[in-house]
C-alpha cells in the first residue's frame, strides 16, 4: 500500500477544529483510493511559545522537512500583541516558509455553483470564474535590500527596496507556465513595466522562457489593469503570475470574487521537498473554541495537499465532490449561512462531508 508521510500543524485558534476534520476526510480518502497517511502532529506558533518559548520549535521544523507534505491550519492570538515581531507566533509561519524554502503561492479561486449568490459581485461576473493566482513569496519589495529609516536634511526619510534576480523571475515564472499548460493553457504576466525597472526584467525573462511553452498563451497586464479587470471580468483570467507584492494584493482582491474566506485554499512549493499546504484565513480567534469555524477551506487545502504533493489525484477530486455536495444539499456554516439553509458546526459540516465523501 502506498504510505506517505504527513506533518499536522493544527496551530492555535480554530485550527484544532478544522484539522480534526481535515484529518477525518484524510483516512477516509486513503481508505477509499489505497493509500495510508501517517500523521505527525507538532506545535507551531502561540501553542508553542506556550509550551517551549519558540513560535516554530526546531523539533517541528525537523519533522516537516523529513515529511511528504505539512499541512497547516492557522497561527496567532491577540496574547501575543505585544511581544516583539521576532517572538510572535507570525514568525513561526514565516520561520517556516524559509526553512522550507517556499517560494511559489498557489491560491486557487474558485466559484462553486452553490455558493453563487455568497459574493458581493453580481452572479453574472463571478460566474463560472475558476483561476490560480501564482505569487512569489520570498523576493521582491517583503524582502530586498537596503530597507530602514533615516533622518535626512532635517527630514525624516524611508525606504525599501523592489528587486528580483533572473532567476528568482525565471523559478516562479516556471511553476505558473506548467500549470498554465496543465490547465486552459493561458497564463497572464503582472507587473509595472512602464514605470519599474525591475517589471522590465520580470516581462524580459517570462518572454524568454515563453519560448519553451509554445502551447500556452502568454499576455502581459499592468498591475493597476489587473486590480481593475479581475473584477470586471474575472473569467478572462486562468494562471496569473505575480511578484510578491502585487500578488500580495491581487490575491486577497480575488478571493473576494468567492464570498467566504473560510472557502480558500493555498499552497506554497519549492523546488524540491515537501511543501505546506493552508487556508488563507486565520485563526479567526472570535470564533475560536465554539464550533462555529467553516472546515472547508482546510478540507479543500488537504485536497490541494493530495493532488500537488502526493500525487493523489483521484482522491482530491474526490474531497472536493464532498465539499459541493454538501454545499449543493443546502449545508452551510455560519459565514455563509442564508435564508432556506442548515446550519451546522464545525464538527457537524465534518460529519456531512464525511458522509458524502
Ligand atoms: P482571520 O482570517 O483569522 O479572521 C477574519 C474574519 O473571518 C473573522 O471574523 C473570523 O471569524 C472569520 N473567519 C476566518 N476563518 C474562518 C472560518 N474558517 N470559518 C468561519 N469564519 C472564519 O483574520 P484576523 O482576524 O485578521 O486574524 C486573526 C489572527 O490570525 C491574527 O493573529 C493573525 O495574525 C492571524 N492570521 C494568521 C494567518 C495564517 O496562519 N496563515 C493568516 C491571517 C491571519
Ligand atoms: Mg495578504
Amino acid at each position: 500500500m502506498r504510505q506517505h508521510r504527513i506533518v499536522l500543524l493544527p496551530g492555535d485558534g480554530i485550527g484544532p477544529e478544522i484539522t480534526a476534520v481535515a484529518k477525518l476526510l484524510l483516512d477516509a480518502a486513503g481508505e477509499q483510493h489505497g493509500f495510508k497517511l501517517n500523521f505527525e502532529q507538532h506545535p507551531i506558533g502561540g501553542v508553542a511559545i506556550d509550551a517551549s518559548g519558540s513560535p516554530l520549535p526546531a523539533s517541528t521544523l525537523e519533522a516537516c522537512q523529513a515529511s511528504d507534505a505539512v499541512l497547516l491550519a492557522a497561527i496567532g492570538s491577540p496574547r501575543f500583541d505585544a511581544l516583539p515581531r521576532e517572538q510572535r507566533p507570525e514568525t513561526g509561519l514565516l520561520s517556516l516558509r524559509a526553512g522550507l524554502k517556499l517560494f511559489a503561492n498557489l491560491r486557487p479561486v474558485t466559484i462553486l455553483p452553490a455558493l453563487i449568490d455568497a459574493s458581493s459581485l453580481k452572479a453574472n461576473v463571478i460566474k463560472g470564474v475558476d483561476l490560480m493566482v501564482v505569487r512569489e513569496l520570498t523576493g521582491g519589495i517583503y524582502f530586498g535590500q537596503p530597507k530602514g529609516r533615516i533622518e535626512a536634511d532635517g527630514d525624516e526619510r524611508a525606504f525599501n527596496t523592489m528587486t528580483y534576480s533572473r532567476t528568482e523571475v525565471d523559478r516562479i515564472a516556471k511553476v505558473a507556465f506548467d500549470l498554465a499548460r496543465d490547465r486552459s493553457g493561458k497564463l497572464c504576466s503582472i507587473d509595472k513595466a512602464n514605470v519599474l525597472d525591475v517589471s522590465q526584467l520580470w516581462r524580459d525573462r517570462v518572454d524568454a522562457l515563453a519560448a519553451n511553452y509554445g502551447d500556452v498563451e502568454l499576455s502581459h497586464m499592468y498591475v493597476d489593469n489587473a486590480a481593475m479587470q479581475l473584477v470586471r471580468n474575472p473569467r478572462q483570467f486562468d494562471v496569473l503570475l505575480t511578484g510578491n507584492l502585487f500578488g500580495d494584493i491581487l490575491s486577497d482582491e480575488a478571493a473576494m470574487l468567492t464570498g467566504s474566506i473560510g472557502m480558500l485554499p493555498s499552497a506554497s512549493l519549492g523546488s524540491e521537498g515537501p511543501g505546506l499546504f493552508e487556508p488563507v484565513h486565520g485563526s479567526a480567534p472570535d470564533i475560536a473554541g465554539q464550533d462555529l469555524a467553516n472546515p472547508m477551506a482546510m478540507v479543500l487545502c488537504a485536497a490541494m495537499m493530495l493532488r500537488i504533493g502526493l500525487k493523489e489525484n483521484d482522491a482530491a477530486t474526490a474531497l472536493e465532490g464532498s465539499v459541493e455536495r454538501v454545499l449543493a444539499a443546502g449545508f452551510r456554516t455560519g459565514d455563509l449561512m442564508s435564508e432556506g439553509c442548515t446550519q451546522l458546526g464545525c464538527a457537524g459540516m465534518g460529519e456531512q462531508l464525511l458522509q458524502a465523501l
